[in-house]
């Protein structure tokens, strides 16, 4: 714990919004390993940067490999995973950016800590619920994992043996074996552009 610290006030976010032209925000998708979050993420934000919006994406499997490095699959690795994630997707929003996180974050109470660390600075959060049935999920098995959950050789894997709380108030539940990736894209997009919170070049 850090004491004898102090917060140094900077610019406001609407001072800097007045520059950068757009409003930050954080989409924070979440659902199972193999949901598609990843793919939709990723054609979302490249259809952001198309259309003149700043946008960053934050990915489970790739912050792995860095900043959160040291953690593991624990409930607890997973609430602190989810943690970190909160707090630079806000960091990136409060530039901002219109950040999208993609990580499964199972855990119903990380999913709304994240939102509250918003709620409290002002700072919008959309919550993407990318929704397969588990059975659609292990069937995809792009990395092959769900097959080594199933022979026992992943412990803690979501959905097999360890949980995933569905969303009961995602603004967006996107039922993603019923869309195309470019589908689940302009839905998105159309949210955000309805409510006011990105505008499109
Ligand atoms: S989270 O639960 O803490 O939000 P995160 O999204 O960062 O998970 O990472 C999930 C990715 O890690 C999966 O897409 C998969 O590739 C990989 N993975 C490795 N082990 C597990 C596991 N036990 N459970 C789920 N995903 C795992």
């Amino acid at each position: 714990m850090a004491t004898n610290i102090t917060w140094h006030p900077s610019l406001s976010r609407e001072e800097r919004s007045s520059f950068t032209k757009q409003k930050g925000l954080t989409l924070w998708f979440t659902g199972l390993s193999a949901s598609g979050k990843s793919t939709i993420a990723t054609a979302l934000e490249q259809h952001l940067l198309h259309k003149g919006v700043t946008s960053y994406r934050l990915d489970g499997d790739n912050v792995r490999f860095g900043l959160n490095k040291d953690l593991g699959f624990s409930e607890k690795d997973r609430n602190e995973n989810i943690r970190r994630i909160a707090e630079v997707s806000k960091l990136f929003a409060d530039a901002s950016v219109v950040s999208i996180t993609s990580f499964i974050s199972p855990y119903r109470k990380d999913r709304d800590s994240a939102r509250e660390l918003h709620d409290k600075d002002g700072i919008p959060f959309v919550e993407v619920y990318v929704d397969v049935p588990i059975e659609v999920a292990e069937a995809r098995d792009p990395k092959g994992l769900y097959k080594k959950a199933r022979a026992g050789l992943i412990p803690e894997f979501t959905g097999i043996s360890a949980p995933y709380e569905a969303p009961e108030k995602a603004e967006i539940h996107l039922h993603a074996d019923k869309f195309s990736v470019e589908e689940g894209v302009q839905l998105i997009t159309d949210y955000l552009v309805e409510k006011g919170l990105v505008t499109l070049q």
